[in-house]
Order: structure tokens, then sequence, then C-alpha cells
């Protein structure tokens, strides 16, 4: 029995672990799209036209979409979103919520 806790215990750390770097790089893809938005939303998200850092995990991935869809109008907002793709806009939903 113990045996198999030395055999297991390994398998389950190095899953944890690579668990904990997908999330890590979905957090440095977020971060390097996200520069593309602080241009004029401001450096993480603040400081420029409408705040876009702090939001609830899923509040920009929502308006993204709705900009995609042209539910926002046809501003500038509307031809930027089409540039990213639903993964692209999950990291950076996820990474923006986590700015301050
Ligand atoms: C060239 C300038 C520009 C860039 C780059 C830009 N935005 Fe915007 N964004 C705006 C402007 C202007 C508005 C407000 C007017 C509007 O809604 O179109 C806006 C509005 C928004 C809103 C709506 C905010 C609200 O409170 O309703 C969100 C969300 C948003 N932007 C997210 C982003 C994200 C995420 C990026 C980067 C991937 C980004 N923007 C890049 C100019 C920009």
């Amino acid at each position: 029995m113990k045996t198999r806790i030395h055999v297991i215990a390994p398998l389950v750390l190095a899953a944890l672990a690579a668990a904990g770097s997908a999330q890590a790089q979905v957090g440095q893809a977020g971060r390097l799209l996200a520069s593309n938005c602080f241009q004029c939303h401001g450096t993480n998200g603040k400081g420029g036209f409408d705040a876009i850092n702090g939001k609830s995990v899923g509040e920009i991935y929502t308006k993204l979409k709705e900009f995609q869809a042209g539910k926002e109008g046809d501003g500038i907002m509307a031809k930027h979103a089409l540039g990213y793709t639903d993964a692209q806009m999950v990291a950076l939903d996820k990474w923006l919520s986590t700015q301050r």
C-alpha cells in the first residue's frame, strides 16, 4: 500500500504543477494581449477611456463578444474586438480582472 502512495504522489504533484503552469501561461498571454488595450484604456486598464481593470470575471469577455457582434455600434471597439479569438478574450478577461 505504501508503495502505491509513493508512486501516486509524484504523479499528483506533477499534475498540480502542470495545472499551475497552465494558469501562469493564461496570465502571461492575457497580459501580453492586454498591452494592446493600454494605449487607449491606460496602463493595466485604467487611466484612459473607460476603465477595464478589476471587473468581475466574465464582464470584459461579455463586452468584447457584444462589440464583435455589432451590438455596441461600429465604433473603434467593434473593429478592435474582431481581432481576438474566444480563448484570447478569456485570457484578456481573466488577466484584466486581476488588475487594481
Ligand atoms: C484605439 C483605442 C482603443 C483600444 C486599442 C482599445 N479600446 Fe476599448 N474602448 C475604446 C473606447 C473609445 C471605448 C468607449 C467607446 C466605445 O464603447 O466604443 C472603449 C470601450 C471599451 C469597453 C466598454 C467599457 C464599458 O464600461 O462599457 C471595453 C470592455 C473595452 N473597451 C475593452 C477593451 C479591451 C479588452 C481592449 C484590448 C484588447 C481595448 N478595449 C482596446 C478604445 C479602445
